[in-house]
């Protein structure tokens, strides 16, 4: 049994298949039908796996929009996002098309998912319903491994710093994305900015791990500061947070599932398929207050 197989095991009488897809996070999980009635023991070794990778992977996987809320379930409550309820009939699913000609696309900046709520989700669980034939990779960041390689001196740095997070660049009537995007966000004039602030540096609740908690779509400035003096140190620590080592790639294929721990990731959605189709779907876990 490989070590990644082993520390599956700790929690469960089940040994999963877990193959790394690289060096700092990101696995696939072979051998699970998702939609099936899976044991609690089996859902506890993908959570351990979870745990371990950040972000865990399945294809082919055949899965209706019950199967994948009944799934999202079995890890927690179901998230509602403020910003595309009322956008489609199941306000605990948000469906991410990309159409030939949209010229932008839902989470093309590197971010965690609605950090800007108070207690923003502990995950997603997004289904590939039609991918094209080429392009349209996620790419995941390990964010335990970024502030890990920070200096001393900067851990020390931001140990107290909070950040604000705000929707203001991701919705509203001034983000003005869906002009140029099919999934649509709430742009009216009745929406308000939602604001949060979140400790730069967070412990994850289940690891006890500290990681950086900052990200581009949300994140606009230090508790304190002005958003003049916050940028360079925030720009800095985002883009620090993505470094190549941090990362992994998954390419999608008609039936893969993403499971990611929004705690201690980040996410980009790669706009380079203007021409072809992509269409998923996203179910959010609830998490708890960052600490
Ligand atoms: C997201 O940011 O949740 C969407 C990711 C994707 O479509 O690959």
């Amino acid at each position: 049994m490989s070590a990644t197989a082993a520390a599956a095991t700790l929690h469960s009488s089940v040994a999963l298949d877990v193959r790394p897809l690289a060096g700092a996070c990101g696995a696939e999980i072979q051998g699970i039908d998702l939609a099936a009635d899976l044991d609690d023991a089996t859902i506890a070794a993908i959570r351990r796996a979870l745990l371990d990778h950040c972000v865990v992977f399945f294809h082919d996987q055949t899965l209706d929009a019950e199967q994948q809320k009944a799934l999202a379930r079995r890890f927690g409550e179901i998230f509602v996002h403020p910003n595309f309820k009322g956008t489609g009939p199941d306000p605990k699913i948000v469906e991410i098309r990309r159409e030939p000609g949209d010229k932008r696309i839902v989470g093309e900046e590197w971010h965690a998912d609605t950090t800007m709520v108070a207690e923003p989700p502990m995950g997603a669980i997004l289904y590939a319903i039609d991918v094209p034939p080429y392009g349209g990779d996620t790419l995941f960041a390990n964010q335990y491994a970024a502030y890990d390689a920070l200096s001393d001196g900067m851990k020390r740095l931001i140990a107290g710093l909070r950040a604000i997070h705000s929707d203001r660049k991701v919705a509203g009537p001034q983000a003005g994305l869906n002009a140029y995007r099919s999934t649509k966000v709430r742009e009216d004039t009745d929406w308000r900015e939602t604001v949060n602030t979140h400790p730069v540096v967070r412990t994850h609740p289940e690891t006890g791990r500290k990681c950086l908690f900052v990200n581009h779509s949300y994140s606009i400035g230090f508790e304190g500061m002005t958003e003049a003096e916050s940028r360079p140190l925030l720009e800095f620590l985002m883009d620090h947070g993505h470094r190549p080592e941090f990362t992994c790639r998954f390419r999608w294929r008609k039936g893969s599932v993403a499971f990611w721990d929004n705690r201690c990731t980040k996410h980009l959605a790669v706009n380079d398929t203007p021409t072809f189709r992509r269409h998923m779907r996203r179910v959010q876990i609830a998490g708890d207050r960052p600490f």
